[in-house]
């Protein structure tokens, strides 16, 4: 939420900014804004909307340009997307710029302060005030990280903070508290960003700010404080992506890119945890086995996408280690006073590492005693930063708002989890542990079937361009798979959709069902449990003679469904416990194409950013 990007170096200052808020933009995108050291003084320019307005207005009004700036991409928390609201945020007499990520809990009692001491602010940012209370700190010490870590010592809430100063020529000092900012260390040069993706062109060399930390970039080096001024210790790290990585490739959208990059997403988060026997390892669960062993309840706790690989991850879980396990929102986890302790895992999944709402939540179960595990695929985040231990998923960059290939690495690793409990708990036999090994190694390919066979399912999506409401139907591990699907139609179609236990249907939403409403319906494989099949196979037959238009996903060779499915859509057969990581895709498909042909776009959903780092 929020990109920001800062720079030092020997190159044009402002286009390493606008190229690094390009790649950030998944962020937010109501409004981007940059700063430049040049000519002695500060130049800025900030416009409302995407980073094409502002790249407009840098052609018609070009600043002069220079070797250090700041930039940001707005996702708006307080104050509308205009060009006032817009960061860079200035002091009154224009010598401090400022961009922030997050939100100052206390910035109305320190705006009225300002304004008793005669400053005018301008926006209704809570951003503003750090300019001016910048502003003032250096004029008493003239030194900026000296000014910034004063500053921080009066700000309460999440905050990631980046600024320059027109009397600190060659100078960006950068502030972190529970939001992300990562140092890219480059020959002669340095970078400030949300992520790694704004600086990737130039250099895979990084440094991660620990919690509460200030850091200074000048053209000789880069230096990492405490907020009180003590030095830091600093953690470098090697990006293991390329640029590449991080460019949509030949597709029109992120998204999807990052669908059909799946099978290889999966294929490298198994990659390296299977020895030659087919064993499972994972040793970077830093939890000892005999903490494993007594573990009397798991809980996972997510927000999203990330939560319905929960979901499906509660039945693997139970199955195969007999602990009763709950899943949870992160939003809800803390406020309702979970009962926790040191025999409690705590499993934490997020794609981005940043969700507040998770952040807060592994907070309190470890303030309770309990362990927590993460599940994550943003190296160096704060969420790792702060578990007990860490499975990272190898998804690489996902840039679309939208999660496609984050969620099935989750999955993979939940499964890698609980095969993991069950093998060091001794519900699951080696062999047994080595057979869904070698089932989940079979996914990548039937992933790539599933891609290779879309082409009825983006022509019915299209076909249904004009609908207002489509409803998703599943049972047992197809339920979460149908809130997933109607998850990416809202957020990508913005239409009415909702994903029901079927056999919740007769408890109410069979009252929604009237004629031509399509209702994909997720069934259940064949090799399960047959009779939550057969259920399934009268829930479809009920909708239908209620004139629903059915769209059934069905293992190949299920013939049972044929004659009620208006639209059928096969999927290769695959281990019940399994199936959702084949189910899924068509639906993510589905959502992409009924967007794109509803005119919306598809990597930058309206109202939405990826990485919430708000709560
Ligand atoms: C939906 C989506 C979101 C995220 C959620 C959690 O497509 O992407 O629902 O899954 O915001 O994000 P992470 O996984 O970064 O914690």
């Amino acid at each position: 939420m929020c990109g920001i990007v800062g720079y030092v170096g020997g190159q044009s200052a402002l286009d390493v900014v606008i190229a690094g808020l390009k790649r950030l933009e998944y962020r937010g995108y109501d409004s981007a804004g940059v700063a430049v050291l040049a000519d002695g003084g500060l130049a800025t320019a900030k416009k409302a909307g995407k980073l094409v307005n502002l790249e407009k207005e840098l052609k018609d009004r070009p600043l002069p340009d220079g070797f250090s700036a700041i930039g940001h991409t707005r996702w708006a928390t307080h104050g509308a997307p205009t060009d006032l609201n817009a960061h860079p945020h200035l002091d009154n007499a224009g010598r401090v710029a400022v961009v922030h990520n997050g939100i100052i809990e206390n910035f109305a009692v320190l705006r009225a302060e300002l304004a008793t001491r005669g400053h005018e602010l301008v926006s209704e940012t809570d951003t503003e005030v750090v300019g001016h209370l910048l502003a003032e700190s250096f004029s008493s010490c003239g030194d900026l990280a000296d000014a910034m870590r004063q500053v921080c010592r009066r700000l309460e809430g999440a905050f990631t903070l980046v600024a320059v100063h027109s009397d600190a020529p060659d100078v960006v000092v950068g502030a972190r508290r529970n939001s992300p900012l990562v140092v890219g260390v480059g020959e002669g040069e340095f970078f400030l960003a949300s992520d790694v993706t704004a600086f990737i062109d130039h250099t895979r060399s990084a440094i991660e700010l620990g919690q509460d930390q200030v850091v200074e970039l000048r053209l000789g080096g880069v230096t990492v404080t405490d907020f009180a001024g003590a030095a830091a210790e600093v953690r470098s790290y090697h990006v293991d992506w390329d640029a590449s990585a991080a460019e949509k490739g030949g597709y029109d959208y992120f998204m999807l890119k990052e669908i059909a990059e799946q099978p290889k997403a999966v294929a490298d988060t198994l990659l390296g945890r299977i020895d030659t026997t087919g064993a499972l390892r994972l040793d970077e669960i830093r939890i000892p086995a005999s903490v494993l062993r007594e573990v009397t309840k798991v809980v996972l706790v997510a927000c999203g996408t990330a939560f319905h690989a929960g979901l499906i991850a509660k039945y693997a879980i139970e199955h195969w280690t007999r602990i009763p396990c709950e899943v949870e929102l992160a939003s809800e986890f803390r406020y309702r006073d979970p009962i926790l302790d040191e025999r409690t895992l705590v499993i934490a999944i997020s794609q981005s590492g940043e969700t507040m709402d998770t952040l807060m939540a592994l907070r309190h179960a470890r303030e309770q005693g309990a362990r927590v595990l993460a599940i994550c695929n943003t190296n160096g985040s704060t969420i790792p930063r702060e578990s007990d231990a860490v499975l990272y998923t190898h998804a690489g960059p996902e840039v679309a708002v939208a999660s496609t290939k984050a969620f099935l690495t989750q999955l993979v690793a939940c499964y890698l989890v609980a095969l993991y409990l069950g093998q060091a708990r001794g519900t699951q036999t080696a062999d047994e542990v080595r057979t869904v090994i070698r089932e989940l190694a079979d996914v990548p390919d039937a992933v790539g079937r599933v891609l290779q066979t879309m082409g009825p399912v983006r022509e019915l999506a299209r076909s249904l361009a004009q609908k207002d409401t489509v409803l998703f139907l599943g049972r047992h591990m197809g339920y979460p798979v149908a809130l997933e699907g109607a998850l990416k139609l809202k957020e990508l179609a913005y239409m009415h959709a909702e994903g029901f236990a079927a056999g919740e249907l007769k408890h109410g939403p069979i009252a929604l069902i009237e004629e031509d409403l399509p209702v994909v319906v997720v069934v259940p494989s064949l090799r399960g449990q047959p009779i939550l099949h057969d259920k399934i196979v009268s829930n479809i037959q009920e909708i239908r003679a209620r004139g629903a238009r059915t769209i059934v996903i069905a293992e190949e060779g299920d013939g049972t469904v044929e004659p009620y499915a208006d639209h059928l859509i096969r999927i290769p057969v695959t281990p019940a416990l399994l199936q959702p990581m084949v189910t899924t895709v068509p639906l993510q498909v589905f959502a992409c194409e009924l967007a794109t042909a509803r005119g919306n776009e598809v990597d930058q959903p309206r109202n939405l950013a990826k990485s919430v780092t708000v709560e």
